[in-house]
């Protein structure tokens, strides 16, 4: 399969998740990795604000996908909204299955995800599964078996 791994990370849990999903992948798969980038970075109390406000978007470097087979869409969770995966699901023509990965601190991050993955299915995408890890468990380096887990009941392994 042609697998499309496009994510946003600010501080880096997010990103160490998608790198274990790709490591693993990998063996399988062919890869298209599609990192979520601002054009510019801002500092936290206004990256808090943005993500107080729903659909609230921000500009972002151009991210293709090249029309994968599968998406694994990666996303911190953000208060209400992440501003740079509103901005990249905006731009995105490719429509199919989207795999979630969310990473968060372990605050509501449950409902967070059921409104992203109503989201993802009002736009138009088939939501497969989602993958929640709480930044802790990256910490601790215990992240692996979460992330093996799911690919594998998924089929992906
Ligand atoms: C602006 C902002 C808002 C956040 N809001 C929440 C939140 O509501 N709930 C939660 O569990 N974690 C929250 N976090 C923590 C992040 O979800 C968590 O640290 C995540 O792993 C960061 O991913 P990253 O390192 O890939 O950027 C927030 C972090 C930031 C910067």
């Amino acid at each position: 399969m042609r697998i499309a791994i496009a994510y946003f990370s600010w501080t880096g849990n997010t990103e160490n998740v998608a790198r274990e999903i790709i490591h693993v992948l990998r063996k399988r798969h062919e890869i298209l990795e599609a990192r979520i980038k601002p054009l510019r970075d801002l500092p936290y109390l206004l990256w808090l604000i943005l993500s107080f406000i729903p659909e609230s978007k921000v500009k972002i470097e151009d991210c293709s996908i090249d029309d994968p087979d599968v998406l694994f869409l990666g996303t911190p969770k953000w208060t209400f909204s992440c501003p740079p995966v509103n901005t990249f699901l905006e731009s995105v023509k490719w429509r199919g299955d989207v795999y979630l990965f969310i990473t968060c601190g372990g605050f509501d991050e449950k409902r967070y995800a059921r409104n992203l993955e109503n989201k993802l299915k009002k736009l138009g995408f088939n939501h497969g599964d989602t993958l929640i890890i709480k930044r802790r468990f990256i910490r601790d380096d215990r992240h692996r078996k979460p992330i093996s887990d799911f690919l594998e009941r998924n089929g992906f392994t």
